[in-house]
Parts: C-alpha cells; sequence; structure tokens
C-alpha cells in the first residue's frame, strides 16, 4: 500500500511502511491515484486529488480538520491516535497551572533582566495552588489524568461534562457553576460543532477574579478574542498552550505578564509521540491487511 506522510513523524515505526513517501500536502498539485494512505497531523486532506485513498491515519488524537463524515461517504477509513498522549497532555496541563499560578514566567523574566535586586522578603506574592479549587472541563481520559495528578496537589476537584460519572476525583458540576466555583479552570474537551466558543464571553466573566485558566485543548474552544480582552484587563490568568490561527497567537498577549504561552505543546514529549507514531503505523497495517483498524474515529455526522 502507498502511504503518503505529511511529514517524517517521529520514532521508528514509520520504516515499518514499505512504501512510503513524504511530503508536505501543499505540494500535491495534481491526482495522485498511486496513494492508499496518508498520515496527517490533524491536516484537512485533499480528498479530490486521492481517488485510490482507503485511509486517513491521524497523527494526534483531534481530528477536527478532517470532513470525517466525507470520507465516510467515500468509503475512507480514518483513524486517530488516542490513550498514549494523555499522561503528556495531562502533565503539561499541569506545568501551565504552576506557571500561571506561581508566576514563574514572570519571575523567570525578572531574574534574566536582571530585575532581581532586593531581598527575597520584598518579592510579589502568587497565589497558592495547594488547597485551591480545580475546575476540569471535558472528564474523558485527559481530564481524569489531570483529576489524578491533582490529588498531590490537594486540590478540590470540579469536572463538568454531557453526563455525570461515578468517580472518586471529583465532583460533577453544569459547566456556569464550576467556571464560578473554581480558582483554577482547564479545558480537554475536543473541538467539534457543540464545542465551539463553549466558552464564550458570558461564561468568561463568570470567572472568579484572580483565576487561572488553562488551554491544551484547542483554540477554538474559547472566545480567542473575549479571552484576551480578560486577560488585557488584568482581571485572570491564564496559560495557553492553543490558539484559533496556530502558529498566530493574538499580538496582545505577547507582552503581558498574566499569560504563559507555550506552541501547541500538549503531546510533545518524545514517548507520546513515538507512541502515536507506532499506532499510527499499526493502523494502517491493519488497513492493508484487510483488518479492523485499531482506533478508528466515527463520523460525527
Ligand atoms: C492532538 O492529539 O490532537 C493534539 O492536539 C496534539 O498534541
Amino acid at each position: 500500500m502507498k502511504v503518503l506522510a505529511t511529514r517524517r513523524y517521529p520514532g521508528p515505526a514509520l520504516h515499518e511502511l514499505a512504501d512510503l513517501e513524504i511530503a508536505p500536502l501543499a505540494s500535491l498539485d495534481a491526482p495522485r491515484p498511486d496513494v492508499e494512505g496518508l498520515v496527517v497531523a490533524n491536516e484537512p486532506p485533499p480528498l479530490q486529488l486521492l481517488p485510490s485513498l482507503r485511509v486517513i491515519a491521524n497523527f494526534g488524537v483531534g481530528y477536527d480538520r478532517i470532513d470525517v463524515a466525507a470520507c465516510a461517504e467515500r468509503g475512507v477509513v480514518v483513524t486517530n491516535t488516542p490513550g498514549v498522549l494523555d499522561a503528556a497532555t495531562a502533565d503539561l496541563a499541569f506545568a501551565l497551572i504552576l506557571a500561571a499560578r506561581r508566576r514563574v514566567v514572570e519571575g523567570d523574566r525578572i531574574v534574566r533582566s536582571g530585575g532581581w535586586t532586593g531581598s527575597w522578603a520584598d518579592s510579589g506574592f502568587a497565589e497558592e495552588l495547594t488547597g485551591s479549587t480545580l475546575g476540569i472541563v471535558g472528564f474523558g481520559r485527559i481530564g481524569a489524568a489531570v483529576a489524578g495528578r491533582a490529588q498531590g496537589f490537594e486540590l478540590r476537584v470540579l469536572y463538568t461534562q454531557r453526563h455525570e460519572v461515578e468517580t472518586e476525583l471529583g465532583e460533577y458540576r453544569e459547566l456556569d457553576a464550576l467556571l464560578a466555583e473554581s480558582d483554577l479552570v482547564t479545558v480537554h474537551v475536543p473541538l467539534t460543532p457543540d464545542t465551539d466558543r463553549l466558552i464564550d464571553a458570558r461564561r468568561l466573566a463568570l470567572l472568579r477574579d484572580g483565576a487561572c485558566f488553562v488551554n491544551t485543548a484547542r483554540g477554538e474552544i474559547v472566545d480567542e478574542g473575549a479571552l484576551v480582552a480578560e486577560l488585557v484587563s488584568g482581571r485572570i490568568r491564564a496559560g495557553l498552550d492553543v490558539f484559533v490561527d496556530e502558529p498566530d497567537v493574538p499580538a496582545e498577549l505577547l507582552g503581558l505578564p498574566n499569560v504563559v504561552l507555550t506552541p501547541h505543546l500538549g503531546s510533545a514529549t518524545r514517548q507520546a509521540r513515538e507512541a502515536m507514531t507506532r499506532l499510527v503505523v499499526d493502523n494502517l497495517l491493519a488497513i492493508e491487511r484487510g483488518d479492523p483498524p485499531l482506533t478508528p474515529v466515527l463520523s460525527r455526522a
């Protein structure tokens, strides 16, 4: 099976594909009837140029830029990489919670710029993390992994999702109540038509003064303009790993001390990324053998 991958995905598993071509999607300007498998990182596939396509193996758990309904109509299987990046993403969410809450990046800048001149006893305060209330929006695998880590910081955990579940890890709240009651809010829902701008200006206004908002899911889940306005006002703090127009970040955020910015690093550990490639390749090999894919995604249409 001829497989086209949009980049050299990390780890050794890619070498198991016998007929592999590496090329960015932008370089496809004519039909490619030879290609039966496509590997993308949540990039919109040019289905019209790939008439023999059998499978799109998405490198990543989120597949919001792939038209799964159109693929299903064409009989193209779509797979993703759930499970293998939960720990990495939960760790990053916690890194952002700690960095934003304890003003770690602000401190780093003060030291580097030579601004640390007085005694430690004169430094500004942050709010304590231990004992505060963490609201988790989306209690799937990654949200639950964040809740597990929260135990170590003695956080009171609230969670919201479509259905209340039985868990020792947190108490269920409706979204609005969770936003109003939390000192820290972290987002872990996939981007779908239902979650697009789920956290709009009205909901952002429910956040407590001084609350810390963390997003490692998708920029579109929040009204980015309203979030920027809240951050510019200084009312809340944030740790943001995802943005609406990546790799562009709203210019207003760049000079703000109350926001920590990272370049979509959620799954960016060697272990997670190599495991993602492994799962991509296992899905492709399954299709090539005529077996069911390991981790297919379902059309939401
Ligand atoms: C995903 O898997 O969807 C992530 O955004 C990649 O880190």
